[in-house]
């Protein structure tokens, strides 16, 4: 197919589109996203069409923008564009005017081409825009797109949303799935990289190549645009899946009950059995290893303690892990999301009273993510992928599935990735005080006390406590 743009009667050569790009640049729908591989052609289409529009429907204060994810990368279709005009043969350059300083192309009908970057939001709200494209829509964010929506709605204008395949978790990923479910103005496009091949724009062997070098998923999203979802969860599921001959049954379930102090005001809480309880114990503080370190007779573990608060209205949970310092077995989790902030610090009390004294880690109220993305938080992922610590709850394995990275790359919950990010960030359960758990179980001795071996220990060991005792030498002694 050859394209034909005619400004004023000049006629400017463009290149000729393969039929699936000129099925998805021709279409007229008011939303039109497209998932592509790279280097099909998605790019060079919509400039096509852009210039098109321009022409067509321009007039004084017209914009049509072009968004690309930074305005470097705008720059990248301003040239070509620019160049396409500036080196068409014959056309008189009152007709245009390319501006390089500001990247911009305005047309003798009073069209004005905008090649703006998606980093820069405050620039993307105010004006009213005729048509718009935005190129690498899956890496452009959320609030950019937006804000493009804004400039767009007095005009009704048309938009091409066009891109990579980059993981699920981005708004870009999931408007192709409404757009593709047959959501109302909207149309869905696809073009793999062997399209591209059967439209003459790419050569065989260079897929073959991207095959044999790239990752699997890598190669799955860059040239067949296919969701990889492993890409983007924070936990390894390798790491997860390992974890599963792990889970147990709570040998037993724990309440709390909170008790006024008979000397002063205030309130502390008390453990008390209770079927179903919220705190479930899957080892007791008494335990001991099944086997005791060389030179040691007689161990009490040490605990370390992680805490999450939630605000307790039912929204997320407040969460206590405990973990046994000398092998990270999970040997308790308390997890309520009816419990009061004040009430659930007289719990962490008492559990770690419990748990011989065990080292407490709770996080500052309301930053739970922020405490995953920090060092205290990457130690744990990669303490799961390393096998390190033994999980037995089922909860606590399968919320950590739950975690992905966002379109920023950001630590977030996936059920949550449709709200804005400061209430995702407020949070927070059982993976953020797993997390803090590691930190308190690292700060703390193994043991909370161990008694060593003597040079008659083996003796002990043969006939039993003072066994070795012989009836016969005080008899003997009177001889
Ligand atoms: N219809 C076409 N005819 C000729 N060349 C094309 C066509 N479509 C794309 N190309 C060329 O293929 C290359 C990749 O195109 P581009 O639009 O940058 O791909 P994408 O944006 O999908 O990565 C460019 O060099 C472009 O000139
Ligand atoms: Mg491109």
């Amino acid at each position: 197919m050859r394209l034909v743009v005619f400004i004023m009667a000049i006629t400017l050569q463009l290149p000729a589109l393969y039929a699936k790009q000129a099925a998805f640049v021709n279409d007229t729908a008011r939303y039109t996203a497209c998932e592509a591989s790279t280097k099909s052609g998605k790019t060079i289409g919509c400039m096509t069409w852009l210039l098109r529009e321009a022409c067509n429907r321009g007039g004084p204060g017209r914009n049509f923008w072009w968004i690309a994810p930074i305005y470097q990368q705008a720059a990248i279709a301003y040239t070509r564009m620019a160049n396409w005009l500036r080196g068409t043969p014959g056309i008189p350059r009152m007709l245009f005017a390319c501006t390089d300083s500001r990247q911009t192309i305005r047309l003798a009908n009073g069209a004005v081409l905008w090649f703006k970057g998606a980093d820069n939001e405050d620039s993307l709200y105010g004006e009213d825009v005729y048509a718009a494209v935005i190129d690498e829509a899956s890496r452009c964010s959320e609030a950019a797109w937006y804000a493009i929506r804004t400039t767009i709605t007095a005009t009704q204008a048309p938009v091409k949303l066009i891109g990579n395949v980059q993981g699920t978790a981005n708004w870009f990923y999931r408007m192709c799935r409404q757009a593709q479910a047959g959501k109302e103005n909207w149309s869905y496009h696809h073009l793999t990289a062997y399209d591209a091949v059967a439209g003459g724009v790419l050569a065989a062997e260079e897929i073959e190549d991207a095959k044999r070098t790239l990752p699997e998923w890598a190669f799955r999203e860059l040239y067949l645009a296919d969701a990889s979802d492993s890409l983007r969860v924070v936990f390894a599921p390798q790491g997860l899946d390992a974890q599963r001959p792990n889970l147990r049954d709570p040998i037993l379930t724990l309440d709390y009950a909170i008790k006024q102090r008979r000397e002063g005001t205030g309130q502390y809480a008390v453990l008390v059995p209770a079927h179903n309880g919220p705190i479930k114990v899957y080892m007791l503080p008494s335990e001991t290893p099944d086997k005791l370190p060389f030179g040691l007779v007689e161990v009490e573990r040490s605990f370390g303690m992680g805490a999450d608060v939630s605000e307790g209205v039912g929204a997320s949970d407040s969460v206590a892990e405990v973990f046994a310092c000398d092998n990270m077995e999970q040997a308790c989790e308390f997890a309520s999301n009816k419990v009061s902030p004040s009430d659930f610090g007289r719990v962490l009390a008492a559990l770690g009273q419990y748990y011989n004294e065990a080292l407490v880690c709770p996080v500052r109220k309301l930053h739970g993510v922020t405490t995953l993305r920090a060092r205290i938080g990457v130690r744990w992922i990669d303490a799961i992928a390393k096998r390190t610590p033994i999980l037995r709850c089922v909860d606590t394995l399968d919320q950590h599935r739950q975690y992905i990275y966002d379109e920023a790359g950001r630590i977030t919950q996936q059920a949550l990735a449709e709200l804005p990010p400061h209430v995702r960030d407020r949070h927070g359960d059982r993976v953020i005080a797993c997390a803090l758990a590691l930190r308190a179980c690292g700060d703390s001795p193994v043991f909370a006390r161990t008694v060593k071996a003597t040079s008659m220990t083996w003796a002990e060991s043969v006939y039993g406590p003072g066994g070795y005792k012989q009836p016969g030498m005080a008899e003997a002694k009177k001889w």
